[in-house]
């Protein structure tokens, strides 16, 4: 006979190994911070393997008037108790790559290739109904406007209460008490509970998705823009919160933004996407004191910076490709003021640097890997569009 769901939750939840959280790839994340994971893993888990490692992703959308490439060949790895920033321009793939995560697309859109493995599961070729393990169990989302993810007809109680009866199979009554809990957790009063989303305010609204996000314990949380639709004062207190969940939970958080200062704020790593495709990933240090992309240096001096003195901040001119017919070779070349004639026939290859920093531009070719090749100035243009030789050879790039 075939097993029922409740069978199914029980083999994938009950059985396995169970093994404390390390602390992540970088050496500022305290591993004493990161708690035991109180549950154990799904039993198809590989002990040794990465949290998530996201392996050539493409996602394509549907349209009758051609195929919207909004994600093609995304490689990135989470750890445990790590926080990783995604940004860029809007429209460049973020919430793609993140509902890819969970398998919450919408209709038109297709996962054409590559591998999402969580614990080392691939989440790809699961069923729907295999996934519904692993998504709110394992990797839940906080998505922007809370008004509009909230039930408006159920009390914000029984919204969390019911993830917790449905999917971790909890009494009503257990399922209750943990969602007071988690309110109380997120810095809501239990007896709020009682209220309805439209008698919350806006950052208790967002306080309570993220009490809903953490209603099953998930391993990764991803946010995405969970603090753009709130005032300064409140977005401050939600980061600080998910900061806080995030060390005394263990918690590992994937935070979409297209603000640059709060994935500084916040974050162990950053990754920078543009046009579908990763421009530069690595450590948050690095990346935004050393930017070494193109677009990274034109987004981050785009972008106010109270430690600096006061100046005219840039625009990237042009506009983003239509990613139903994107340029070949560099998506960036037509904006790119260091654009060189390889740059608009080949795609450039990524190329991991010495200080972790991983970036995908002709300026940084192959031979540059493993080197602690310095950022190429792209102020420096020279006669035909492309950077002096010398800012190149500064790379360790041949010309
Ligand atoms: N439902 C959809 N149908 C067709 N194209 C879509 C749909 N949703 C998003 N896109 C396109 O996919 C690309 C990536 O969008 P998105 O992931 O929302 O970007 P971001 O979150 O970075 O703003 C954009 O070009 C957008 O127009
Ligand atoms: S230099 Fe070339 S590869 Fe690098 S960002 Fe500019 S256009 Fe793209
Ligand atoms: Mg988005």
């Amino acid at each position: 006979m075939r097993p029922s769901w409740e069978d199914e939750r029980v083999v994938e939840h009950e059985i396995g190994p169970v093994r404390p959280l390390e602390a992540g790839v970088h050496p500022e994340i305290d591993a004493a911070q990161v708690k035991l994971r109180q549950r154990p893993l799904p039993r198809l888990a590989d002990p040794e393997a990465p949290l998530l490692e996201v392996k050539d992703l493409a996602v394509h959308f549907k349209l009758e008037s051609g195929s919207v490439k909004a994600v093609d060949g995304v490689s990135f790895r989470l750890d445990h108790g790590e926080a990783l920033g995604i940004a860029g321009e809007s429209g460049c793939g973020k919430t793609t790559t993140a509902l890819s995560l969970v398998r919450l697309l919408p209709p038109n859109a297709r996962v054409r290739s590559g591998s999402i493995e969580l614990f080392g599961i691939d989440l790809v070729p699961k069923s729907e109904r295999a996934l519904a393990r692993y998504r709110w169990r394992e990797i839940s989302i906080v998505f922007q406007g809370a008004m509009n993810a909230l039930n408006p007809v159920h009390r914000v109680r029984d919204q969390i209460a019911e993830p917790v009866r449905l999917r971790l199979g909890e009494s009503e009554k257990a399922s209750l008490k943990r969602a007071g809990d988690l309110l109380e957790l997120v810095g809501i009063p239990r007896k709020r509970g009682s209220a309805y989303p439209h008698e919350l305010s806006g950052g208790m609204r967002q306080r309570a998705m993220i009490a809903m996000a953490l209603a099953c314990d998930p391993a990764i949380v991803i946010g995405d823009e969970p603090t753009t639709a709130l005032d300064v004062m409140v977005q401050a207190q939600i980061l600080e919160l998910l900061e806080r969940l995030r060390s005394e939970l263990g918690l590992s958080l994937i935070l979409i933004t297209h603000d640059l200062s709060v994935i500084a704020e916040t974050c162990d790593r950053a990754m920078i996407m543009y046009a579908g495709r990763i421009a530069e990933e690595g450590p948050v240090g690095r990346l935004f004191t050393a930017p070494r992309h193109p677009y990274t240096q034109k987004l981050l001096s785009s972008f106010p910076n109270i430690r600096t003195d006061r100046r005219t901040l840039d625009v990237i001119p042009g506009t983003p490709p239509d990613l139903r017919t994107p340029p070949p070779g560099c998506r960036f070349a037509p904006r790119c003021p260091a654009a060189m004639p390889v740059c608009s026939e080949v795609v450039p290859p990524e190329v991991r640097l010495s200080d972790g920093v991983r970036v995908a531009c002709h300026l940084y070719p192959p031979e540059t890997a493993g080197t602690d090749a310095t950022a190429v100035d792209i102020t420096v243009p020279t006669i035909g569009g492309g950077v002096s030789s010398s800012t190149i050879s500064s790379a360790g790039a041949t010309t």
